[in-house]
């Protein structure tokens, strides 16, 4: 598999054609964005940890019955995945108050939501990614009825499995976001990533953020915080 013309660059990853023209190769980098990309810089080997990262998440949800892009590793940094059209939804899953849902609706962070919640921003970055309802989503086509269905039953399914598995390894899923694409057969199947970047972890101990929002809130740490995740998860220190 070799990489041809870059498709696309965004803000953590390129994107490049293959020879095949099903199959697309990611290249993860280390750029960190926030704030709809208005604070910039760069986390040492988060490339390397929110690929080979996503990379067991997504076969260890693959075994669970969830479809996904995956299809395989070719280094640390670069995956053979799937060439899907994503629907324009960030899907976002919480089960402990934090971030914007704290803000929007005045609850402190760190308090238990009394079931897990589901919302969509639409990802659109001149308009900064807005929360868009259900009736949104059809009325707009982005997706429909049927295919809403499926994305919001994968997006609890996948918060059962995630939740328990990182508990093991002594982290509290707070909340995370998901993207999923359509493959030429129309069926829906798990996109993008799962990393720090994308989800929300505390240490179960200490409360100590392990992700991203080192970053975002300038709390300094954040390569250490990323390769612990994945010192967790693997087994391995990077
Ligand atoms: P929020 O509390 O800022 O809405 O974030 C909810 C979750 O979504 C959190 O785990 C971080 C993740 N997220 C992204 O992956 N991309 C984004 O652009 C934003 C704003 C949040
Ligand atoms: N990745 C997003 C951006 O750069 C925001 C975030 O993750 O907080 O805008």
């Amino acid at each position: 598999m070799r990489k041809l013309k870059m498709l696309y660059e965004g803000k953590a990853k390129k994107v490049f054609e293959t020879d095949s023209p099903d199959l697309l190769i990611v290249e993860y980098k280390d750029d960190a964005t926030a704030f709809d990309g208005k604070k910039k810089g760069t986390i040492a080997n988060k490339g390397v940890v929110n690929n080979r990262m996503t990379n067991i998440l997504m076969q260890l949800l693959e075994k669970e019955g969830i479809p996904t892009h995956y299809v395989k590793e070719i280094s640390d940094r670069e995956t053979v995945v799937k060439k899907v059209s994503i629907i324009p939804l960030e899907v976002i899953v919480r089960n402990i108050a934090a971030g914007s849902f704290s803000k929007r609706f005045g609850v402190e962070e760190g308090t238990p939501l009394k079931q897990p919640s589901l919302e969509y921003s639409y990802k659109n970055d001149t308009l900064g990614d807005p929360m868009i309802n259900d009736y949104h989503i059809l009325a707009l086509g982005l997706a429909t009825k049927d295919e809403l269905g499926t994305v919001s039953e994968y997006a609890f399914k996948i918060n059962d499995i995630l939740k328990s598995h990182f508990l093991k390894l002594n982290i509290q899923l707070v909340d995370f976001k998901l993207e999923f694409g359509k493959t030429t057969d129309g069926d829906i199947v798990l996109a993008d990533e799962i990393s720090p970047d994308t989800c929300r972890f505390w240490d179960v101990s200490t409360g100590e953020k392990l992700d991203k929002d080192r970053f975002r809130r300038d709390l300094g740490g954040e390569s250490e915080a990323y390769r612990e995740v994945f010192r967790r998860l693997t087994g391995q220190s990077l």
